[in-house]
């Protein structure tokens, strides 16, 4: 008889900190049902009118009671890539921001509301629009022309839904810009309800902190660095102000390395330091991956800083 295989050495896990499996599990599960009502309402876009939310409506309810104990978890969902029609993935990530700034800003949002307007924000690009968000090309005037419209078929679709007004505005709205930059109306900032204003934002730092077919993800630091620089006027100062707070410089699960070389992702925050969070190492300066897990507190090594941050990971999903 063969001798018993011995047991395989324990295979270092995904690179999270110890004991937040149990939390990014059901974070995870909570994602993933988020990434189908998001389907659902783009095939309800496709068929030509949204009628039915209330999926929707209990999964928002749902999220907003566990964020408290969820929120890194899903930041950590939030830098996964999902595979196929980006948009999905963009309206439930759009959704988590909206909700976690709109908390933060302390005015008195109906956060449901708030997190439909999230789900709801890209249905106009259903159909035409979305095959052309996804090409990897470049797009001509007229094909621009298409996507630009998608804030109006946008109207159009939630037209018979229950929502509260402010909230179907802001669908219209979105992409206007101060002095009259955006589309599809060229408003002017006066004219640019809250919720869009904030919808702006967050619809923003999410594109560009996640990879399209047509270019690569920015990292987190370099889009606020974009937002405050040329975005500046353009967006809601306070709203974009709230985002960097809420989220920090590098948020949780973002990559970054040291200037010792070693690398790793942010576990955790220090409010007070946006400069100095807590890092989950991963990787030597070599590039070898570290087969001890540890962490370290960026506050209580002052010779220590973050040298670059190349952007998120990719968990894989439940
Ligand atoms: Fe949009």
């Amino acid at each position: 008889m063969a001798a018993p295989v011995p047991a395989p050495e324990p295979v270092p896990g995904p690179s999270i900190a110890p004991d937040t499996t149990a939390l990014d599990r059901e974070a995870a599960r909570l994602y993933d049902r988020g990434l189908e009502i998001s389907a659902s309402l783009f095939d309800q876009a496709r068929r030509g009118q949204i009628t039915q939310i209330d999926e929707a409506r209990r999964w928002v309810e749902q999220f907003l009671t566990q964020l408290p104990r969820l929120r890194d978890a899903t930041m950590r969902q939030f830098w996964r890539e999902s595979p196929g029609n980006y948009l999905y993935a963009h309206s439930v990530n759009v959704t988590i921001l909206l909700l976690i700034v709109a908390q933060g800003t302390n005015l008195p949002w109906r956060l449901d509301e708030i997190g439909l307007l999230g789900l709801l924000h890209d249905v106009g690009m259903a159909g035409a629009a979305e095959s052309l968000a996804q090409q990897a090309r470049a797009l001509t005037k007229e094909e621009w022309e298409t996507i630009r419209q998608h804030p109006k078929r946008n109207e159009h679709l939630v037209q018979s839904l229950s929502l509260s007004p402010e909230v179907k505005e802001a669908l219209g709205q979105y992409h206007e810009r101060a002095e009259r930059q955006g589309y599809p109306e060229h408003k002017d900032v006066a004219e640019i309800n809250e919720p869009a204003r904030l919808l702006a934002c967050c619809d923003a730092y999410e594109s560009m902190t996640h990879a399209r077919p047509f270019r690569p993800a920015m990292a987190p630091a370099e889009a606020v660095r974009h937002l405050l620089t040329q975005g500046a006027g353009l967006f809601d100062a306070q709203f974009l102000k709230t985002l960097v707070k809420e989220l920090s410089l590098y948020p949780i699960g973002s990559r970054v390395r040291l200037n010792t070389g070693d690398a790793g992702e942010v576990c955790a925050v220090n409010r007070e330091y946006p400069l100095r969070p807590v890092i989950f190492l991963t990787e030597d300066a070599t590039g070898t991956a570290m087969t001890e897990r540890h962490t370290l507190n960026l506050l209580e090594h002052p010779t220590l800083f973050i040298r670059e941050s190349p952007g998120p990971r990719s968990p894989a999903s439940s």
